[in-house]
Parts: C-alpha cells; sequence; structure tokens
C-alpha cells in the first residue's frame, strides 16, 4: 500500500514543515486512500506525529547530510518508515518494500536506495538516536522547559501523559436518563464502560469506537466530551430562566452541556469568531435537540455582538496553548512556537475585560483553558484580580462523595493536569461580580459602546 504511507507523509510534511493542524489536513489525507486503509492513515500519522522528536533524531543520525527542505516529502516518508517499525506491527518487508515504493508515487526514484537502505539498517538495529531530552521525552525543547518550570514535581508525568492516547468519554443528558440505566443500554449493545470518577455525567468507555454505534448519541442522549471538559458547565452552574454568555463557543460541547443541565430553559448566546467552527455549533445543537442564539464575532470586541443587556452568567472557555490535550493533539508540539503563548495570554486577558463588562453584577464567570502553563491560568487570573475592583474568587465544590480530585487546587482557581486513562489537563476559576458593583456594567457606561440590537443577527452563520 505505498498510497497510504503517500497520505501519511504528506500529512506528516504539512504539521511539521507548514503548521498545519491535523483538523486542517488530516481529513484530505484520508480522502486519498481507499476506506480500509483510513483507520491505519490515520494511526500511522498520529504515532509519527506522537514520536516526531524521537523519530526525527534518529533519521537524522543516519543521514550523511540533513535533506533539502524541498525534500521535507521524503524525510517525512522516512519518519512514517520508523514510526512503523517502532511503534505499529506491520511485518518489516511489508513495511519497507510499501515506504519504498512511496519514492516513485512521490515522484522522487532517486531517494529508492535511501529509504531502502536507512530502513534495513533500523530493522538490523543499527540506528541509535542521540540522547537529546526531546528525543526522550518526545517534546520540544522549549515546552519541556516551561513544564519543568511550572510542574517541578508533576512534569515527567504530565508529559508521560502527553504521549498515551487519551480515552474515549461521554457525557450523558441525566435529563433524559440516569447513569445506571445507560450502562445497562450499553451493556445489552455488547459495549462497556466506567462512570467517570468525578463528572457525573460522565462514562469512559473501555474501548474507543465510531460514535454511530453508541447507544442514543444520534437522537442527543449522549456527546463525546472529556471528563474535564464536562466540569466546566458543572462549576458554571447555570440555572433555567437566566442569561448566559459562551463567549468562546465553537464547536459547542459546552452550549450543549449548559442547555442541557438548564433543560433548554435558559437563554444562551454562543459566540465564536470562527463562521466554520460556529457551524458545528448549530450541526451539534441540532442533534441534541437544543436552541442557542450563535453570533459570529470578536469577544473581545462587545460593538459586534453585545446589545447592552448584561448576562447572568458567562462562560469564557478561551482560546489557548492546548497543552492540557496534547495526547488528543499531538500536532500541538510541532505547531504552537513559544512566542504563540504570550499572543493567547494578551488575547484571553482582554477576552475576561470585555466578558466581565458584560456579566451583572452579583453574576458568575468561569474562566477555563485546556492548558496546563501557569501564565495562561492562574498568573492570568492574579493580573486580572490586581486591575478589577469588585472581583471575587468562588470555590469549586466536587460531587457529593469524591474523595480524590485531579486537581491541584490553589487559590487561583483549579488546574488539572492530564491522567492516564483519565481526564485531560484542564483550569478553571470562578470568578463573582460583586452585587454593588454595578455601574461598570450598565449600557453606555461601559466605556464600551454597545452594538445597536439586530433582532436577526442571531441565526445567521456567514
Ligand atoms: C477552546 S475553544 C472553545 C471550545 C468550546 N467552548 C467547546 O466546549 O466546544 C476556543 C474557541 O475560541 C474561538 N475564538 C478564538 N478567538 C476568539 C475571539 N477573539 N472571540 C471569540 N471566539 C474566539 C475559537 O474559534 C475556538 O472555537
Amino acid at each position: 500500500m505505498p498510497a497510504a504511507r503517500v497520505a501519511a507523509c504528506l500529512c506528516v510534511r504539512l504539521v511539521w514543515q507548514e503548521q498545519q493542524s491535523l483538523a486542517e489536513c488530516l481529513p484530505a489525507a484520508l480522502d486519498q486512500v481507499p476506506a480500509r486503509d483510513r483507520g491505519f492513515v490515520q494511526a500511522l500519522v498520529y504515532q509519527t506525529i506522537r514520536h516526531f522528536q524521537e523519530l526525527d533524531a534518529l533519521a537524522r543520525s543516519a543521514l550523511n547530510k540533513p535533506l533539502k527542505r524541498k525534500d521535507g516529502d521524503i524525510h517525512s516518508l522516512i519518519l512514517v518508515g520508523l514510526c512503523q517499525l517502532r511503534y505499529m506491527d506491520t511485518p518489516d518487508h511489508a513495511l519497507v518494500n510499501a515506504t519504498v515504493e512511496a519514492t516513485q508515487v512521490l515522484n522522487k526514484p532517486w531517494a529508492r536506495g535511501l529509504v531502502n537502505a536507512l530502513l534495513r539498517k533500523a530493522i538490523r538495529g543499527q540506528l541509535t538516536a542521540p540522547a537529546t531530552e526531546e528525543a526522550r521525552w518526545n517534546h520540544p525543547a522549549w515546552l519541556l522547559k516551561q513544564f519543568r518550570a511550572a510542574w517541578p514535581d508533576h512534569w515527567q508525568s504530565l508529559v508521560e501523559a502527553n504521549q498515551t492516547p487519551g480515552p474515549m468519554t461521554l457525557r450523558l443528558n441525566l435529563q433524559q436518563q440516569t447513569r445506571a440505566d445507560w450502562l445497562t443500554t450499553l451493556e445489552a449493545a455488547g459495549l462497556a464502560g466506567q462512570p467517570t470518577r468525578i463528572s457525573p455525567y460522565g462514562v469512559t468507555l473501555t474501548e474507543a469506537g465510531p460514535v454511530d454505534t453508541i447507544p442514543g448519541f444520534s437522537d442527543g442522549q449522549v456527546s463525546v466530551q472529556d471528563e474535564a471538559a464536562q466540569m466546566a458547565v458543572h462549576w458554571l452552574e447555570p440555572q433555567p430562566g437566566e442569561r448566559i454568555l459562551d463567549a468562546c463557543a465553537a464547536p459547542g460541547g459546552k452550549t450543549g452541556h449548559i442547555l442541557e443541565l438548564t433543560g433548554g430553559r435558559a437563554e444562551v448566546t454562543a459566540l465564536d469568531i470562527s463562521g466554520r467552527r460556529l457551524a458545528r455549533v448549530e450541526e451539534n445543537l441540532q442533534r441534541l435537540g437544543l436552541q442557542a442564539t450563535l453570533k459570529k464575532a470578536a469577544a473581545e470586541q462587545p460593538d459586534q455582538w453585545w446589545d447592552g443587556q448584561p448576562f447572568d452568567r458567562i462562560l469564557l472557555d478561551v482560546p489557548c496553548s492546548g497543552t492540557g490535550v496534547i495526547r488528543r493533539h499531538p500536532d500541538i508540539k510541532l505547531i504552537r512556537r513559544p512566542d504563540d503563548v504570550a499572543t493567547l495570554v494578551a488575547l484571553q486577558a482582554r477576552l475576561l475585560d470585555v466578558a466581565w463588562t458584560a456579566l451583572k453584577p452579583g453574576g458568575t464567570l468561569l474562566y477555563a483553558t485546556c492548558s496546563v502553563l501557569p501564565e495562561e491560568n492562574s498568573a492570568q487570573i492574579e493580573q486580572f484580580l490586581a486591575r478589577t475592583p469588585g472581583a471575587d474568587i468562588e470555590p469549586l465544590p466536587y460531587p457529593d462523595g469524591v474523595t480524590e480530585t485531579h486537581g491541584l487546587p490553589g487559590p487561583l482557581g483549579e488546574q488539572w493536569l492530564p491522567q492516564k486513562d483519565g481526564a485531560d489537563g484542564f483550569y478553571y476559576c470562578r470568578l463573582r461580580k460583586h452585587p454593588d458593583n454595578g455601574s461598570s456594567t450598565q449600557s453606555g457606561e461601559s466605556g464600551i459602546a454597545p452594538a445597536p440590537q439586530d433582532p436577526g443577527a442571531g441565526r445567521n452563520i456567514p
């Protein structure tokens, strides 16, 4: 199957050399191969990206001189070949043949001998990678440095958890069924799962599978969502009848959860800057049979979306480094740059300030990230509190009966680090606006001019 190796290596190249995310380039790569090969190509791409630093060091140690940038496809093909050898159960002769044949499909016959010799050397155990920290832990050096500094006692388990694929966890709509009843239905369908340890809504499947095999998925009784993400809306504590803003909503996992917990009886506005991603919110809500007002807008520009009426609760699930979900998105290790974190921190601060002005006195704002970097989390909140009078941190109560948490509770919110076989890495901080802190939230007095209300604006997704 040289075509499968070609599709895989071209996708790896796009992530490595062009900083494309897997979400952007993998679907097109899978379209290039017959349906029967798609599972293999996806696994090969994920494994190669997950072990990129180690495979790259191995390949470079064998090359007399690095390949030119324009031959990034051949370099990626070598990584894909080495990955099969180390991490997949393809027989050696089959993987060498197919990988070498792929050089023809790539129209680079000159690379045939090179790829063949290198893979055969690896099979004979004659390749050893230099023992760099990057290759050993399969993370870029700048990220290792940040993890070490932030989590001196936990960085190794954090990095190991990042290398272990996350489990498939589901969120149940408890308005429609109890977790015990649904587990019985799951068993009847020949599948197995365990209740999540902390989220009262979650079930972790023993084995991941296609969503259409999961009972109740198509009619919205069940959604795919990690346990950590489930806790954001749990701690937002949305109530029926409230006006709620989900400020960075797409693809809508948490918008759906807000509506489920309020029985569809909250007035929810879901914003996102990306029209393409907002369309996913629409699809998800349709599956759940729930409704929100969707608006494509930059949340930090309230004149694009705010009518000046304050919200009872705001979920601010901000764009972030994604360093808590590397196990699900290993491409983050290749596409993020150290400078990105500072840019994100500045945007998050702006989003916090603007969302705060749109919050009612006495209202609750839940700030969340899927990051494990303190700049985006506790330090971000520390700075917010220092510049914002009238903001208090509220404790995050764990559900009854929970004795062991994933959290590293601090005075400035709660940090979860990714757990092998458990939840993703996440950060939460619940902020409450003093009830007498009204003046800055009234229309026209916030210093930010609200836009005139446009009753038709809500449903349009350009
Ligand atoms: C962490 S994701 C949100 C996940 C979502 N809450 C969920 O549970 O499905 C962050 C989202 O913020 C959006 N975003 C990025 N910059 C934004 C901005 N300036 N204003 C509003 N949304 C933004 C991104 O398009 C992305 O969909």
